[in-house]
């Protein structure tokens, strides 16, 4: 007999993804990308409703396929509840919601951030002991945020540290913009700075106290600073490209690391881990490795594909909420914000 069946579908933002996971283990995991925001350097939102419309349907048929189950195999459908965009939220919630209603299933509210810690905690065949144990310290970087989690338990979360500005998703985007970077920039300042002197130039570092992060300032200075050498050299930003990528990089991932550091001296944990799309930074990879090594951390690094958005995560957490009870009714409306 097969065991508990998770549909999952993640629609916060631009992408559009559908997944099933049993006991754990992910069977399918879709995503359908909207390229449509590029043209516009940022997520258009009622664009990114509109292909999520077009999209959740195809993609929802195709993970079922995939995962070679029958439909009847499903014993409950999660979605992201929010926080995200509201227009997007909607096409998702509203589509768990006829499914689970046509189908007589219950459904799992899930919140976005939750399930990105907890893409910690997917399961694989033969790595089934390579997930963390509680209390587990995980930095949350996104498009979206930029958060120090502790999780307790599987639903049980703290978040000790917060931006009170920008993401670090958003200085790598809003930077890359300034290049002239199509959006998003992360993946390929990522790319470029494995090319460039990550010592070429220094930017300023925000001194905020405890636990929580800036970056605003950074994304001035950086403007200010290529302002003042285009002025020098009309083709300053093509001639340094990779340092100027591999030198942002740098400064980036040592904001997020110092804090990382501070927060597991603080809690005293050393299960540590990094959860959403700017920890597909291989700059942040390697740092978060080589500190981990030098403190006694164990660490977690979740595959790429679960850390920017994606439906699996949704499924994993959907999983531990099925196994509590803990589900929604038909009423449950999307959060922007949470
Ligand atoms: O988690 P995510 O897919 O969506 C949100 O919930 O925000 O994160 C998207 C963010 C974007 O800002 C993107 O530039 C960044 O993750 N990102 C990266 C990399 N891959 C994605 N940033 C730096 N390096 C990368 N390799
Ligand atoms: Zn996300």
């Amino acid at each position: 007999m097969a065991g508990v069946t998770i549909l999952a579908v993640e629609s916060s933002c631009d992408d559009t993804s559908v997944a099933v996971v049993r006991d754990g283990y992910v069977l399918s995991n879709l995503i359908a990308n909207q390229d449509i925001h590029r043209m516009y350097g940022g997520v258009v939102p009622e664009l990114a409703s509109r292909a999520h419309q077009a999209n959740i349907v195809p993609v929802t048929d195709q993970a079922i396929k995939q995962a070679g189950i029958k439909i009847d195999e499903i014993n409950a459908v999660a979605f992201t509840r929010g926080p995200g965009l509201l227009g997007s939220l909607l096409v998702g919630t509203s589509f768990a919601k006829g499914f689970a209603l046509a189908r007589n299933l219950p459904l799992i509210d899930v919140n976005h951030l939750q399930a990105h810690v907890l893409a910690n905690f997917i399961l694989e065949k033969g790595k089934e002991e390579n997930i963390p144990q509680f209390p587990f310290l995980c930095l949350l970087v996104s498009g979206g945020h930029t958060k120090i989690i502790v999780l307790r338990d599987y639903l049980d979360m703290e978040v000790i540290g917060n931006t009170i500005d920008d993401a670090a998703g958003e200085a790598f985007d809003k930077c890359g913009k300034v290049m002239d970077f199509p959006y998003p920039a992360g993946p390929l300042i990522d790319k470029l700075a494995h090319e460039g002197d990550r010592n070429a130039f220094t930017f300023a570092r925000p001194s905020i106290r405890g636990l929580d992060f800036s970056f605003s300032g950074l994304k001035t200075s950086f403007l200010y600073f290529l302002r003042d050498n285009l002025k020098e050299n009309a083709g300053f930003i093509a001639d340094r490209k990779a340092d100027l990528c591999a030198s942002l990089q740098k400064t980036i991932v040592n904001i997020l690391m110092a804090k990382l550091i501070k927060a597991s001296i603080q809690t005293g944990i050393r299960q540590v881990g990094i959860a959403g799309g700017v920890s597909a930074n291989s700059g942040l990879r390697e740092a978060i490795a080589a500190e981990g090594e030098k403190r006694g951390w164990k660490i977690y690094i979740p595959p790429v594909r679960y850390t920017t958005d994606n439906a699996a995560m949704i499924g994993i957490t959907g999983y531990y909420k099925y196994l509590k009870n803990d589900f929604a009714g038909q009423d449950v409306i999307p959060l922007a914000r949470i």
